[in-house]
């Protein structure tokens, strides 16, 4: 089927050919005012501007967008979207005082979600982050990687990495999965971290290979969680099996999570609310991508991510929400978006930027979505009437995505 869109007030993020996005680069986002988009069975085929739509001798479905600005949907490209229970109760005791190494010790964070879904069956936990994935869809989000790591069991992580992969199966929107066993040490290893990583790369690691539950493994590479030697051990033993490594670093402290990243050629380093010069140089000079979660940083109270520095120094960043129980419960990239032009001072032109086309190339998805490109799929935002681009990020909170388009179909 053959659709035609007509009458965009602005079709956003039109790209002949695609590159990852570094340094200056980000600001660049090619724009068509007045712009017509032809979508044939689900992927884009012709764009360009309403004066230049021929239709003779076609036959085309047509949807008047009205003035609408069309952008691709958003690529979120970190997430731990399957989850047992929302964590408000911790929220509260921290809002009264308490600090995360008490809410820690009565068994709360990480612990507490790792204790729900060990009690859940594999379908319920299905139910709810299908849930989830259809709402995030609902708020523009057209592609998305979710990790493992609440299981902290060989049956709990392969629950989760199992659940990911019925999603996967039967999402509109593509899917990457991360095992990320080594987010935190579960109790009954407390005192023996070597025999929670011999069961990672043992037990764990074997199995996912063999079923193919994993496109990435990821680690939690900070202090008081798995030092940076303890990091590439794990990711090297992962990379013999075929996963690439997307390492959450340098949120809480200087973990040198950034340098083994990037030693290891990771995809992406995600996080960096701690950064010193040595680790944004390390970075800047490297293939691998800093991928920005500041609705944790904002959670949290925590310092944002020097974003400014970074796209200073060369390094190539994206967007991503964190979606998770913890430390950033929404999955909504309008406000990541809003979010890190307010506080980390990007422009409108690069958020969007990291958010699309870079988010992409942070799930190796760049041939599929992130900008409005020939061959790509036609997962787009369809906003509301809006007087300019910077309009979106400014406008914070209000909801401006009238219309999600999957696969060429409106949800
Ligand atoms: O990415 N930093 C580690 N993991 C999650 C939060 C974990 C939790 O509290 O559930 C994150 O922020
Ligand atoms: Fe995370």
């Amino acid at each position: 089927m053959t659709t035609l869109i007509t009458n965009i007030w602005l079709l956003v993020n039109t790209r002949e050919s695609n590159s990852l996005l570094r340094g200056k680069e980000l600001s660049d986002l090619p724009c068509i005012a007045n712009a017509y988009l032809i979508i044939d069975d689900g992927i884009i085929s012709e764009y360009g501007k309403m004066g230049d739509l021929s239709t003779v001798n076609r036959q085309l479905s047509t949807i008047d967008a009205a003035g609408a600005t069309v952008l691709p949907a958003w690529c979120d490209s970190h997430t731990h979207l399957v989850f047992a229970a929302s964590r408000e109760e911790e929220f509260v005791y921290k809002l009264k005082g308490m600090s995360y190494a008490d809410i820690a010790a009565k068994g709360g964070g990480i612990l507490n979600s790792a204790a729900k879904i060990n009690a859940m069956s594999e379908t319920e936990l299905y139910d709810l982050a299908w849930n989830r994935l259809q709402e995030v869809i609902r708020m523009g989000t057209g592609a998305i990687e979710i990790k493992s790591g609440y299981g902290l069991s060989v049956e709990g992580e392969l629950k989760m990495l199992r659940v990911i992969q019925r999603l996967k199966q039967q999402s509109p929107i593509p899917i990457k999965a991360t095992f990320l066993g080594a987010h935190t040490y579960p109790l009954e290893f407390k005192n023996d971290h070597q025999g929670y990583i011999d069961m990672i790369i043992d037990e764990m690691l074997p199995v996912i290979a063999e079923e193919k539950l994993a496109d990435y493994i990821d680690v939690f590479c900070e202090e008081g969680f798995f030092s940076a030697k303890e990091t590439e051990v794990i990711c090297k033993a992962g990379i013999s099996y075929g996963l690439k490594p997307k390492i959450h670093a340098n949120q809480l402290n200087l973990s040198n999570g950034v340098q083994t990243g990037v030693k290891l050629k990771a995809v992406s380093v995600d996080h960096l609310e701690t950064m010193n010069e040595d680790a944004i140089q390390t970075l800047a000079s490297s293939n691998t991508i800093g991928t920005l979660l500041p609705t944790a940083a904002f959670f949290l109270r925590m310092s944002y991510q020097p974003a400014r520095r970074l796209i200073e120094s060369g390094c190539a960043v994206a967007l991503a929400t964190d979606y998770n129980p913890g430390s950033s419960p929404s999955g909504n990239m309008n406000f990541v978006v809003a979010l890190s032009c307010i506080q980390l001072k990007m422009l409108p032109e690069e958020a969007i930027n990291a958010a699309t086309i870079n988010g992409a190339y942070a799930m190796e998805l760049q041939d599929e979505v992130g900008s409005i490109s020939v061959g790509k799929k036609a997962n787009l935002i369809f906003t509301k009437p809006i007087p300019s681009l910077a309009y979106l990020p400014y406008s914070f909170g209000n909801n401006l995505v009238d219309k999600v388009m999957i696969n060429g179909q409106f949800v």
